[in-house]
């Protein structure tokens, strides 16, 4: 069987929406309703129409998903597909932090689970992280779990950001000397870094976005070459969006394994099987969905 045009079919039949993340792998993107980066998807998952949602993703990616539109069947096709980052910071790790700074709010990266949103007052993407901390009232914050999407945030704002030791092993891993060799030898090349990445390796990048922010940059830049610091995964669409231009990674197998879980094979299973269903508890999803909603009711301007 052709078995990207049966999960098609199912996909009608069942009237069920796929999305996906833009690091999931080249055939599932290739039939997703939606691709996009956490902000991205967390809008189009609070707007679907379908009854629906198979989410190619992460854990949290889901679960974020659901707490949106709990009305919504949330399917993960590999269950076991988890952010290692998002398991760095607990509720009651936040819990004990907080009674250490009282009064002091708290922003978390979306990548946390609903428990950890639900004791937050305000979610955050890469791709707002900034816009998110300074519409708070406050000269100080805590930011969990990534400390350096964290340090990113506060180069630009006016605040004290009270940092979690969590971050991403597969971002963390990009070496600012190695960054130095690809930019010596391709001289010409851009350098555009996710913002999970170190400190020193920020301090080198031309530019710095989320995911989908990669694609807007490099489809805009009259440049030809571009050294990606961020998952393999995001070449899919900027190969295709931009033929005439070349990506070099800022290291080699630059890969989420978690997000290479979800397969063909495991999407088709997820809809025959209707599995797995993601729920959140009505009262943690209720107070999570707070700090999301909180985070969606700021104006755009990115
Ligand atoms: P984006 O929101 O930029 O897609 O990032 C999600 C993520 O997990 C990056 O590692
Ligand atoms: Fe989590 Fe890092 Fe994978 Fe993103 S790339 S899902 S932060 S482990």
């Amino acid at each position: 069987m052709d078995i990207k045009k049966e999960i098609r079919r199912l996909l009608k039949e069942k009237d069920a929406v796929l999305l996906a993340h833009n690091y999931q792998i080249d055939d599932i993107q290739e039939i997703a309703d939606f691709t996009g980066d956490s902000l991205g998807l967390s809008i189009e998952a609070s707007k679907v129409k379908q009854k629906t949602i198979v989410f190619c993703g992460v854990h949290f990616m889901a679960e974020t998903a659901y707490i949106l539109s709990p009305d919504k069947k949330v399917l993960l096709p590999e269950i076991d597909a988890g952010c290692p980052m998002a398991d760095m910071v607990t509720a009651e790790g936040l819990r004990e932090l907080k009674k250490k700074h009282p009064g002091v709010p708290v922003v978390c990266y979306v990548n946390t689970s609903a428990e950890v949103k639900a004791e937050s007052d305000i979610c955050c993407t890469s791709a707002n992280a900034i816009n998110v901390v300074n519409s708070l009232d406050s000269d100080k914050i805590i930011f969990v779990p990534d400390k350096n999407l964290g340090h990113y945030v506060s180069r630009f704002v006016d605040k004290e950001v009270i940092l979690w030791e969590g971050f991403c092993p597969i971002h963390h891993k990009v070496r600012k000397e190695q960054v130095l060799k690809l930019k010596e030898q391709y001289p010409d090349a851009v350098f555009v870094a996710h913002p999970e990445c170190p400190p020193d390796v920020i301090d080198i990048a031309d530019h710095v976005c989320s995911t989908s922010g990669v694609y807007k940059y490099v489809k805009e830049s009259n440049k030809k070459r571009f050294i990606i610091g961020t998952e393999q995964g995001v070449g899919y669409r900027l190969r295709k969006e931009n033929p005439d231009k070349e990506f070099i990674f800022a290291y080699e197998n630059f890969v989420c394994q978690n997000m290479k879980k979800t397969t063909l094979r495991k999407v088709y299973d997820a809809l025959i099987k209707e599995r797995y269903v993601i729920t959140v508890d009505e009262e943690i999803r209720k107070k999570a969905l707070k700090s999301i909603q909180r985070m969606l009711d700021i104006p755009r301007n990115y």
